[in-house]
C-alpha cells in the first residue's frame, strides 16, 4: 500500500474527494465558500514561502503542530478565513497532512470534503466516471492506521445513503485523537473541532 503522499490514481479516475476533517479540508471549504479564488497546496512551509515569492498577491496559509507558521498570513482555523480576509485571494496552503493529500490527487478534479460539506462534496462528484477518496492521514501514515477522524470521513462518504447521525459524527470527531489534541490547545481550537464535527453546516463544495 502506498503512503498518502506517494499515492497516484490508477485506472480511469476523474475526481478525488480529499478528506482532512480536522481541519484542512473543512478550512478550505470555508475559505472557498467565502470567496477565495484558488488554493495552491504545497508540501512544506519553505515551499510556501517560495510560492508566495512568485505570487506576492497570495495569502500564505497553513500550520505546523496546529499553529500558524511564523511569517504566514493565516493558520488553519476555518474561522480565520472570513470573506474580508480571503475574497478574491489566492491561498498558498501548507498544512501538515491536508496539503499532501491534495498534492497526491493532482491531475484529478479535487474536491475538499469534510463532514461540514459532506452532502455537497458527494453531490459534486457523484456523476464522475471514477472517484477516489484521498484521506490525509497523519504524517504519512497508511490509510488503515489513520486516526479515527479521517477514517470516519471517508466511511461516511461511502455510506452517504445511510443515515449517519449528526450526534454520532460529533462524538466521533470530538473523541478522535486529533480532536482531543486540538481541543486541549485552547478554546479557539475546541471551537474549530466542534465546527469540523458539524454535519453539513456548509452547503457548497469546490474544485
Ligand atoms: C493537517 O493538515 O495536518 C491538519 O489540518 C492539521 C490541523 O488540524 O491543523
Amino acid at each position: 500500500m502506498l503512503q498518502p503522499h506517494e499515492a497516484r490514481p490508477r485506472g480511469p479516475l476523474e475526481a478525488a474527494l480529499v478528506v482532512d476533517v480536522l481541519r484542512a479540508t473543512t478550512t478550505l471549504t470555508a475559505a472557498l465558500s467565502n470567496g477565495a479564488r484558488e488554493v495552491i497546496p504545497v508540501a512544506t512551509p519553505a515551499e510556501g514561502f517560495a510560492a508566495r515569492a512568485r505570487r506576492p498577491d497570495a495569502l500564505l496559509c497553513g500550520e505546523r503542530g496546529g499553529r500558524i507558521v511564523d511569517g504566514f498570513d493565516l493558520g488553519n482555523s476555518p474561522f480565520e478565513y472570513t470573506a474580508e480576509r480571503v475574497r478574491g485571494r489566492t491561498l498558498v496552503f501548507a498544512s501538515t497532512n491536508g496539503s499532501l493529500a491534495l498534492l497526491a490527487a493532482r491531475g484529478l478534479r479535487r474536491v475538499p470534503a469534510s463532514f461540514a460539506n459532506l452532502t455537497a462534496a458527494v453531490d459534486r462528484v457523484w456523476r464522475a466516471s471514477g472517484i477516489v477518496i484521498v484521506c490525509a492521514g497523519k504524517e504519512g501514515a497508511f490509510a488503515l492506521v489513520q486516526p479515527r477522524d479521517q477514517q470516519a470521513g471517508a466511511g461516511s462518504v461511502l455510506e452517504r445513503e445511510c443515515t449517519f447521525l449528526a450526534g454520532a459524527v460529533r462524538s466521533l470527531v470530538e473523541g478522535s485523537r486529533h480532536g482531543r489534541d486540538l481541543s486541549a490547545m485552547g478554546r479557539d481550537y475546541a471551537r474549530d473541532v466542534t465546527w469540523c464535527a458539524t454535519l453539513d453546516s456548509m452547503s457548497a463544495a469546490f474544485e
